[in-house]
């Protein structure tokens, strides 16, 4: 995604990516605007206008700058946050606060407090334990918040373990057992402290196919059903989460939001037709297809080391410090050398990073064009999860992160300092 080639080298989003590594160092963040522009206006044509009464929350965690709530906010998303850190960037940024939706399965109750000053737009419940704090807190404040009950609908999503959500056995959501969620459900409707707004799931991420988002819909609407029959109330609103999944490498399925949101869409009109009810207002909490494929990683490579016969090791000055994701969940990347993106991949290698860990293994059997020690390497679909899971091990500094479009670039991110790192210390 707006990525070419001119003379031998990788452009993004118009700008040469050799010029960036040069200006701004490596490991270098890169995120083109354009195509995170470009996948907002997707969600707009194919789901914000495209249906009445949505809405579509960026899930930060993916990648949370200010400048990105900016981006986001002018493109007209919400956005769904996790942490009062994330909280706190969002409002730093001056983001709409009635435009932010809370989730997570253990906010504190500083967290909380910090939620209900700030007035924001949701938030999705994970119990009736978290319901009550939320009451506790309204009360002394004397205001009342709009909540959603995250439900763990137990459908078995296909995608690597740790990034399934939606299943039985989870510490998401509420367990859909009579004697458990009907009674926060009844709560959440007496209280006098919180609108009561519906059901949320979030079944996984990075999903190739859109059978476990249908199944766990089924659920939800048994649910709100039985909430129109036992309480005679009516859910305004269901969220149906994220996890629609991107494009890594070429084995990757290319799905549009489409595949995912219009069966579920169709499915959601039926059930309210047939249960005599407005149809509910869908929300949806995209996040790594919003930013994912709109990022690539720009590295230095270093020692090159061939053992005979088996494997050539070529370094980067990254690696798992700041792409956790090949070591966390053995997730596959494409890369290119930036310097020489027209030559022919001739040369069989792994791409490993520089921390004291053998599972700091970017991309294993890479073709490439033959690497020498400072070319640029460029990884791609980079954008999620890559900055906002970037740590600081083996003291290596977190990378500068750099905004481009249409031929210039800005920092975003300053480049983490040696004394940035130890500031903290005492
Ligand atoms: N909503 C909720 C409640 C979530 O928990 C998540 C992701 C999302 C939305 C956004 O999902 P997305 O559209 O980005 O798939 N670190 C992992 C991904 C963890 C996702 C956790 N929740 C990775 O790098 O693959």
């Amino acid at each position: 995604m707006n990525r070419q080639v001119k003379n031998g080298i990788l452009y993004f989003d118009g700008c040469n990516t050799l010029e960036l590594a040069e200006k701004y160092g490596t490991p270098l963040y890169v995120i083109s605007e354009n195509a995170v522009v470009k996948k907002c206006k997707e969600i707009k044509d194919t789901f914000l206008q495209k249906y009445e009464r949505t809405r579509a929350a960026y899930a930060a965690k993916a990648f949370l700058t200010t400048t990105m709530c900016n981006i986001i906010e002018r493109e007209g998303l919400c956005i769904d946050v996790v942490s009062g850190g994330e909280l706190y960037t969002a409002i730093k940024a001056n983001f709409p606060p009635e435009k932010i939706e809370f989730n997570g399965n253990n906010k504190s109750l500083v967290e909380l407090e910090m939620a209900i000053d700030y007035n924001i737009g949701r938030i999705i419940v994970d119990g009736l334990d978290e319901l009550k704090l939320i009451e506790s807190v309204c009360k002394e404040k004397n205001k009342k918040v709009n909540i959603l009950y995250r439900i763990t609908p137990g459908v078995k999503s296909d995608s690597h373990d740790y990034i399934v959500t939606g299943k039985k056995d989870s510490k998401f959501g509420i367990p859909l057992d009579d004697e458990i969620i009907f009674p926060a459900i009844e709560q959440a409707i007496k209280s006098k402290y919180v609108n009561f707004m519906g059901f949320h799931f979030h079944v996984g991420s990075q999903l190739q196919d859109n059978a476990s988002h249908l199944k766990a819909l089924e659920t939800s609407l048994k649910l709100i059903k039985e909430t129109i029959e036992k309480y005679d109330y009516i859910t305004p609103e269901i969220n149906i989460g994220g996890g629609f999944g991107i494009r890594y490498t070429e084995s990757d399925e290319k799905r549009s939001y489409s595949y995912f949101l219009d069966p579920m869409m169709k499915r959601i009109d039926e059930f309210s037709k047939e249960a005599g009810i407005t149809r509910p207002e869908v929300v949806i909490e995209p996040g790594r297809s919003i930013v994912g494929e709109a990022g690539i990683t720009l590295y230095t490579v270093g020692t090159i080391k061939e053992i005979k016969g088996i494997r050539k090791y070529v370094s980067i000055d990254g690696g798992m410090t700041d792409n956790v994701r090949p070591a966390l969940y053995q997730a596959k990347y494409e890369g290119i050398v930036a310097n020489k993106a027209e030559e022919p991949k001739t040369d069989t290698v792994t791409i490993c990073g520089k921390c004291c860990e053998s599972g700091d293994i970017l991309i294993k059997d890479a073709k490439v064009a033959p690497l020498q020690r400072g070319d640029i390497f460029a990884i791609f679909s980079t954008g999620a999860y890559g900055y906002s899971m970037a740590s600081n091990y083996n003291k290596n500094p977190l990378p500068a992160v750099v905004l481009v479009k249409d031929g210039e670039s800005k920092i975003i991110v300053k480049r983490q300092s040696y004394e940035d790192m130890i500031k903290n210390e005492l």
